[in-house]
């Protein structure tokens, strides 16, 4: 059967919304439904192992969100200029080659010097670049990523980047950072959680990290509409590209709302992702 995603929409959400602080958050229960804890940790294996692939090789590697148009070399938010030219001034090569994001979550975050912010699923750390330099030297950027090789990178990245005072990384999974509760000014994420098997659970952790009236800004992948349920199988079983997790608009905002988050909003235009290797 050969279906055309061409009319399938993929859509990017960048997401705003506001914690109100640790200990309201109301959410029970798992996006992952029925999925087993075997499943789960095995996607998160399967994730993992290919963004380390993918910082190993400098970008050369095929990743998630690895460029829309095929010949690209830099990835969704590069490639279609969801960065400025002053900010990618700021960013080395080495980070521009790894950007697998969808969005440009700090254009929209709102973020102060002084700040202490989160990046969540940093990658090789364009965003803990353009973070940092809106914290300045008293702020403190975090990069969290379950690749260590991705974590080498960012880490590479920032000192060249000359913002390494102010940063540091964590290499683990996003459901349990263990980074200290209520200690974050705002969280940042760009293209990640749509690859978490365990959405409700992520959600709920960028909500303890957050300070009272805390905020966070995401740009994400949802989906606007059902896709062929033999479609959606082939993408679930293989966890591949940025929709093996990709949920309903309508099922995401529940999540984060339920998470405790409150004044939830899409705060940026939404593009629609053509993806034409997924036609068959
Ligand atoms: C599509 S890339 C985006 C990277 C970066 N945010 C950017 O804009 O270039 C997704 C990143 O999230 C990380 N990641 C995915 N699932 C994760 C999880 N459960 N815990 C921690 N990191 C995760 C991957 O290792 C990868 O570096």
């Amino acid at each position: 059967m050969r279906t055309n995603l061409k009319d399938a929409v993929r859509r990017l959400v960048h997401l705003a919304g506001r914690g109100n602080g640790p200990g309201s958050a109301g959410a029970t229960g798992t996006d992952a439904g029925s999925m087993s804890a075997a499943r789960i940790h095995e996607i998160k294996d399967i994730v993992s192992q290919r963004y380390g692939d993918f910082a190993a090789s400098g970008g050369v590697a095929e990743a998630c969100c690895a460029a829309v148009a095929e010949e690209s070399e830099t990835g969704f938010a590069v490639e279609h200029g969801l960065y400025s030219a002053e900010e990618m001034a700021l960013v080395p090569e080495g980070a521009a080659n790894l950007s697998r994001g969808c969005g440009n979550p700090v254009g929209f975050a709102r973020l102060e010097p002084g700040e202490t912010v989160v990046d969540f699923g940093c990658g090789g750390g364009i965003d803990v670049i353009l973070a940092a330099h809106k914290v300045g030297p008293t702020g403190k950027v975090v990069g969290a990523d379950s690749a260590p090789a991705m974590i080498e990178r960012a880490r590479d990245n920032t000192t060249t980047a000359g913002v390494g005072d102010r940063v540091e990384f964590r290499s683990g999974d996003l459901a349990d950072t263990a980074l200290p509760t209520g200690f974050a000014d705002a969280v940042i994420s760009n293209c990640v959680i749509n690859l978490c098997p365990d959405k409700e659970q992520v959600y709920r952790e960028a909500f303890r990290l957050l300070r009272p009236g805390g905020r966070m800004a995401i740009s994400d992948i949802c989906l606007t509409e059902e896709l062929p349920t033999e479609l959606t199988a082939s993408f679930v079983s293989m966890w591949s590209g940025c929709l093996g997790g990709a949920i309903p608009t309508s099922t995401y905002f529940e999540i984060v709302e339920g998470a405790g988050f409150t004044d939830v909003s899409v705060v940026t235009g939404c593009a629609s992702l053509m993806w034409p290797r997924l036609e068959r």
